[in-house]
């Protein structure tokens, strides 16, 4: 699976300028992507974008060589889940086994294995005993796992996670992102939109955007050494990181010690 796209504009109604602009980039299987940048930035029209909830303006999207266009939308929504980051704007049941149901019902999954795969889904994300539950009555931590396990009955390739830890608390997001680990194992492309710096030193990519653009793309690593960048984009390091560079800057060059800072700030 991969996804490319290729200078992709998108402009909304009555706006002057576009909410992105010109964006190319590649990402191929198994990769997990951070998509970093501050408010504004551009990040989830681009999510909406790569999910066809949005219609692009210019440029193109491919899945696994399919151009994104109506005609194969279809098709491609099937490689595809998502998880926003109001985890009460995602459900559409009244129970949560029935949430989960009803996006296999989509994908026109036979009945008779349902409930096998409901159950199975639920139990990776440590919520079997939530099965009858009313989604709303949920945390926002669990109600982010409910979503997660849809996403995992479903099986898709692609998953896209528009700030889906924001509204989190830390035990809530630990959670999460051992599930998002779980995931990555299994060779999924795992694209995470997050301003949580910590978050995005798990992945193995981070792509920084500003102002609706790409300033850079490149392993997590030589993004957040890039202080430069970061600043330009308006980010803030992880704490430990920023001691880190403080260190390298006062000429203070202990691998062990760097080692250390980085392993700590990446540590969830
Ligand atoms: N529905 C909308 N109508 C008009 N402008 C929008 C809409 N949604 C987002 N925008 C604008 O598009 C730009 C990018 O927004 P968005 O993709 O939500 O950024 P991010 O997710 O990085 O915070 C911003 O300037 C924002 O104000
Ligand atoms: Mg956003």
């Amino acid at each position: 699976m991969s996804i490319i796209v290729k200078n992709l504009s998108y402009k909304y109604e009555d706006e002057e300028k576009n909410a992105v602009n010109a964006l190319s980039f590649t990402i191929e299987n198994g990769e997990w992507v951070s998509i970093i940048g501050h408010n504004g930035s551009g990040k989830s029209t681009l999510a909406k974008l790569l999910m066809g909830l949005l219609e692009k303006k210019e440029g193109e999207i491919y899945i696994e060589d399919l151009p994104l266009n109506e005609n194969n939308l279809y098709e491609i929504r099937k490689h595809l889940g998502i998880v926003f980051q109001n985890p009460d704007n995602q459900f559409v049941a009244t129970s949560v086994e029935d949430d989960i149901a009803f996006g296999l019902e989509n994908l026109e999954v036979d009945p008779a294995l349902m409930e096998g795969m409901i159950d199975s889904a639920l139990s990776e994300v440590n919520m079997t005993n939530y099965k009858k539950s009313e989604p709303y009555l949920l945390s926002g931590g669990q109600k982010q796992r409910v979503a997660i396990a849809g996403i995992l009955a479903m099986n898709p390739e692609i998953i896209i996670l528009d700030e889906a830890t924001s509204m989190l608390d830390p035990e809530g997001k630990e959670d999460f992102i051992n599930v998002v680990k779980k995931l990555k194992e299994k060779g999924k492309i795992i694209i995470m939109i997050t301003h949580d710096m910590n978050e995005a030193l798990l992945s193995d990519r981070t792509i920084v955007m500003s102002n609706g653009e790409i300033l850079k793309d490149g392993k997590t690593e030589e993004i957040m050494m890039d202080e430069k960048t970061l600043k330009e984009a308006r980010l803030e390091l992880p704490s430990a990181l920023y001691v880190y560079h403080s260190l390298k800057k006062a000429g203070y060059n202990n691998e062990e010690v760097l080692k250390v800072l980085w392993e700590s700030a990446s540590k969830m």
